[in-house]
């Protein structure tokens, strides 16, 4: 198992490319189940659950082929309908296989996500819209099956008690496009990854409209054709490394981007005293050696990306004050703040909520990543560490980022991959 080594106090400069956005790319890479014909998805980021689902596909019958910096894909032969556990167990968004192979094969059995370091995570409203398209949906033996004779478009809400769900709005929405008649998904979730997979459906022929609103509208079609399609960038990963930027007080510069994607968290690293300066598909940031307390509270899209909170919080264990940062949309995602404590950090977890008080900085410690945020958060904090941070079970960080340490070393950070 790798793990990263980082020599902290040093501070950053130069610029770095953002990749395409991990969670925009998983369910469009499903997508192309809703075609025979050919697709070829551009500039995709190989992280590991890219690889997964590469994995996935091909065992499920489409021939998975490199093509320049991105993906060819096509039927090899006729799709088997069974996404296996071995490969569900490695990667949640194995679940994006359900509503594809419902449409296209009238039938899915897909291996139950298993939980993860974030909490529970149910797919009940993934279900629920299965059904209300007219599946029998039975779950047995620790798989999910599905069938139906055709797929009939409904109304239904898909809003959960914790608001929308972006996996069972992309889910339900893919299965939609080939079903007979209308769909309509009241509750649905507003991310840009959502947006663009909406935009990449149609693309393949598909009838979508209400895009980028809770009230999608799916026209059902006969059958989508292929397409080329490039996701967008990643706000997650610009999100993270902005904050780079921030937590080692440094003028850094990101190109590639999509600021406007990152609006909530650009707003709040504002409030902290950092300078933020957005552009085309560039985002600039100047770390100031103090840092204002600040409170998060996580929100659906375009609020506080959940994806985002574990970073934040390493930067305001160094504020001067006290900050409450509040988890709404995953309540147990707080693993980070008991690897950040070893490192100085001083925060009181209670339920959802967190109360951080500054503290004058981190020193570095040997520490443990656990979810793929919570790994980023670490990194950031060892960035500003006295001393050197070894951070384990680094597989966690490859998952949603490529050669993250590659990136930061290009900012001039001194942080190398260990076996
Ligand atoms: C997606 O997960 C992302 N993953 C997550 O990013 C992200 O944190 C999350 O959306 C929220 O933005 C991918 O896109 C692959 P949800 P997803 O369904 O779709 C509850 C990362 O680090 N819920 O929007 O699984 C759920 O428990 C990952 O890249 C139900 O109750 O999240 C949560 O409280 C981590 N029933 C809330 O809804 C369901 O059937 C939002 O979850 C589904 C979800």
């Amino acid at each position: 198992m790798d793990k990263f080594l980082i020599r902290g106090g040093r501070s950053l400069s130069g610029s770095v490319s953002i990749a395409a956005a991990k969670n925009a790319t998983l369910p469009i890479l499903a997508a192309t189940l809703l075609t025979e014909e050919p697709c070829l998805i551009r500039n995709v980021p190989m992280v590991q659950d890219v690889r997964t689902m590469m994995k996935l596909l091909t065992v499920l019958g489409k021939k998975v082929e490199a093509q320049g910096n991105g993906l060819r894909l096509s039927d090899g032969r006729k799709l088997n309908p069974e996404a296996p556990y071995d490969i569900v167990k490695q990667m949640r968004a194995s679940y994006y296989a359900l509503g594809p192979l419902l449409a296209r094969e009238r039938r899915a059995k897909v291996s139950l996500p298993g939980g993860c370091a974030i909490g529970p995570r149910p797919i009940d409203l993934h279900i629920k819209g299965m059904k209300a398209l007219g599946a029998e949906v039975t779950i047995e033996h620790g798989y999910i099956t599905a069938q139906t004779r055709r797929l009939t478009g409904a109304e239904m809400v898909l809003e959960g008690s914790h608001g929308p769900s972006v996996g069972a709005t992309a889910n339900v929405m893919m299965a939609a496009t080939l079903a007979r008649g209308r769909t309509v998904i009241v509750g649905a979730a507003c991310e840009p990854e959502v947006i663009d997979l909406a935009n990449f459906l149609n693309r393949l022929g598909a009838g979508i409209s209400g895009i980028g609103t809770p009230r999608l509208v799916i026209e059902g079609v006969e059958q989508l054709h292929g397409a080329e399609y490039e996701p967008i960038p990643d706000r997650i990963e610009a999100g993270t490394l902005a904050l780079a930027g921030a937590i080692t007080g440094s003028r850094i510069e990101l190109t590639d981007c999509e600021p406007e994607h990152l609006t909530a968290l650009l707003e709040k690293l504002r409030e902290t005293g950092c300078e933020c300066e957005t552009g085309p598909r560039r985002l600039r940031v100047n770390g100031r050696p103090e840092i204002r307390p600040v409170d998060i509270n996580t929100a659906p899209y375009p609020g506080f990306p959940t994806d985002c909170q574990a970073q934040f919080m390493a930067l305001l264990c160094l504020a001067r004050g006290r900050s409450v940062v509040t988890e709404h949309i995953f309540e147990g995602r707080y693993l980070h703040a008991l690897e950040l404590a070893r490192m100085g950090a001083r925060i009181d977890v209670d339920s959802n909520k967190a109360v951080i008080e500054g503290v004058k900085g981190f020193s570095g410690a040997q520490v443990m990543a656990s979810d793929i945020r919570a790994s980023a958060s670490l990194v950031l904090a060892g960035l500003a560490a006295e001393g050197e941070t070894e951070i384990s079970r680094i597989y966690h960080l490859d998952r949603g980022y490529v050669r993250l340490e590659e990136k930061l070393a290009k900012l001039g950070a001194d942080v190398r991959r260990v076996k």
